[in-house]
């Protein structure tokens, strides 16, 4: 089976090219072709990065190819077991049209109400127009640390009809540091923080497999 990932925010800074490099390394590693395609051309963060991590030869290698144009980047997005679209923020037509390839859309949200008002607004507008509820997924990304935070915002986006992923990435200057290496945020020196990314990285996974399994029993 081949996948296709978008991941999405109609926000700049919100995470979604964490996202790509993050989920990119965990299917790599295990040995998964994996691409991002670069759709954010104003920013080419992946694509820069992955220059960076390979000059720094670190593995495995991620495959990082800038697109201006949804359409050629999706032509070879069979070739590869997962393929990543990272969007463009302030596109709603582009953001769109990456969920309408994706098997499964991810949008990142921090905890606070500013942040995820306009996550679930950006997912109602795609399932008014046309999504599947079940194939749209918040990501909690560069929250607090703190508990009842991150709690009120689950019970928030429980409220929704949309999948909220398990897991959450705080904001940390580790994984800043991690990114400028050409690294993704599983990659730091310190364990816990690589755990907390993975488990948000296996959530992704998990749900991919759920979103196979409703298909083959339709
Ligand atoms: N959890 C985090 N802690 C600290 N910095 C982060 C974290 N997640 C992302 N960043 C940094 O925030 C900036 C924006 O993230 P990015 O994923 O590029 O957002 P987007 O693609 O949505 O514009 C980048 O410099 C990235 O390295
Ligand atoms: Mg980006």
């Amino acid at each position: 089976m081949s996948y296709i990932i978008g991941m999405v925010s109609q926000k700049g800074g919100a995470g979604k090219s964490t996202l790509a490099r993050l989920f990119a390394r965990e299917l790599a590693k295990d040995g998964f072709s994996v691409k991002i395609a670069d759709l954010d051309t104003q920013q080419t963060t992946c694509t820069e990065w992955a220059a960076d991590r390979a000059e720094a030869q670190i593995e495995p290698e991620i495959q990082v190819q800038p697109f201006g144009n949804l359409k050629t980047a999706l032509a070879e997005s069979g070739r590869f077991d997962a393929y990543i679209l990272d969007g463009r923020p302030h596109s709603f037509q582009q953001t769109l049209e990456i969920a309408k390839a994706a098997h499964l859309t991810v949008i990142p949200t921090g905890q606070t109400k500013d942040d995820l008002r306009p996550a679930v607004k950006l997912a109602h507008s795609l399932a008014d127009a046309g999504i599947r509820a079940s194939q749209i997924a918040f990501a909690l990304v560069k929250t607090t640390n703190s508990e009842a935070e991150l709690n009120a915002a689950r019970a928030y986006l429980d409220l929704t009809d949309y999948v909220t992923l398990d897991g959450f990435v705080p904001v940390s200057t580790a994984y800043g540091i991690a990114h400028d290496a050409g690294k993704v945020i599983t990659e730091t020196p310190h364990r816990t923080l690589n755990e907390k990314a993975e488990r948000l990285a296996q959530s992704i996974i998990n749900r991919l497999g759920a979103i196979a399994s409703e298909k083959e029993a339709v």
